[in-house]
């Protein structure tokens, strides 16, 4: 079964994509100057690979450039565009902008946070109940140490699962940033590619904050909680940071047991959703684009989506933690 997992993950990594991004289909276009872009993008099933993209923004950057040039000799500024409040914005400068990117419907792309391609269907059929029995030392380290994190964060937000969401996701983003971080600074020591492991601990990172970005949609931060935000980053960062530098394979394996237990509050949310504690409101916007959901889905859509996210995440942390061999050599198979 973890062979199965490992070459799931690793298939993954090997093509550069996120472990959690599981179906891509067309969800926008993209405008001229992109048309060659736009044509990778419908000629493989509606996926352009970030790469791809980057190589295309430098070629429509350079071709704007000589337009901007051509039209505004020596300003250096591009394009103005007028935001509410007659404040004047750049929205490009020597050329470097972004191309005009439209959604299937012909409305312009909102997002800059996220683009179309970044968006997915999430694998909601992923086994939400598996867990990792602690069989070694290290093990048992990890799921204690998560048990006890648990019992405050039970203390202070009880069942305010919208608010207790928002604030863990500000912890959740942390890890897979460390992770990358580090294992990029080896690759440039080692002078050694990375196996596909940094990537998908950054895209597992930038899922996070997305589930962050969501969340704050639904729940405003008052001001203790930004301090107790600001509080535990500081702690958490640092603390993670030296965990993963003395062992990468602790460190994975608690990320495994804090997914399982997001896994956990995730699903009393939507018990309370269910039972009408709490409002199924309309679904934020941001997130009907960013999992393609449907125009008219709700907040328990939502919940089950970053649910699946989380168990994705459960399964790539275990298996690193297994298989920190991969890790420690950038083998992208062990
Ligand atoms: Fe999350
Ligand atoms: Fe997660």
């Amino acid at each position: 079964m973890n062979q199965l997992v490992a070459r799931a993950v690793l298939r993954g990594l090997a093509a550069g994509r996120s472990c959690n991004r599981k179906v891509f289909t067309s969800a926008a276009v993209v405008e001229k100057p992109f048309d060659e872009s736009a044509s990778m993008w419908r000629g493989q099933g509606g996926f352009i690979h970030g790469a791809q993209w980057r190589r295309a923004m430098s070629t429509a950057a350079e071709k704007e450039s000589a337009v901007a040039e051509k039209d505004r000799k020596g300003s250096g500024v591009a394009e103005k565009k007028k935001e509410d409040g007659g404040k004047m914005v750049v929205s490009s400068y020597w050329g470097v902008s972004r191309p005009k990117i439209t959604k299937e419907d012909g409305t312009e792309w909102p997002w800059n946070c996220f683009m179309p391609w970044e968006t997915y269907r999430a694998d909601v059929s992923i086994d939400l109940g598996k867990h990792h029995v602690p069989k070694t030392f290290l093990d048992k380290v990890a799921y204690w140490t998560v048990k006890i994190l648990r019992m405050p964060t039970d203390l202070f937000f009880k069942r305010r699962y919208g608010c207790r969401a928002m604030m863990l996701e500000t912890v959740a983003a942390v890890p897979g940033m460390v992770g990358g971080m580090l294992l990029h600074l080896r690759s440039l020591r080692k002078f050694q590619q990375s196996g596909g492991w940094i990537k998908a601990l950054l895209e597992e990172a930038e899922n996070e904050r997305m589930h962050l970005m969501t969340m704050v949609e639904l729940v405003q931060p008052v001001w203790y909680e930004r301090l107790l935000v600001l509080t535990v980053q500081g702690v958490f960062f640092n603390g993670f940071f030296v965990l993963y530098l003395v062992s990468p394979k602790l460190a994975h394996r608690i990320v495994g047991y804090l997914e399982e237990e997001a896994i956990h509050s995730y699903t009393e949310y939507l018990k309370d959703i269910d039972n009408g504690q709490i409002e199924n409101v309309p679904a934020p916007a941001i997130s009907i684009d960013y999992w393609r959901l449907p125009k008219d889905a709700t907040l328990k859509d939502v919940i089950i989506v970053i649910r699946a996210d989380e168990a994705h995440h459960r399964d790539v942390n275990h298996f690193a933690s297994v298989c920190t061999i991969c890790l420690h050599h950038f083998l992208a198979l062990c």
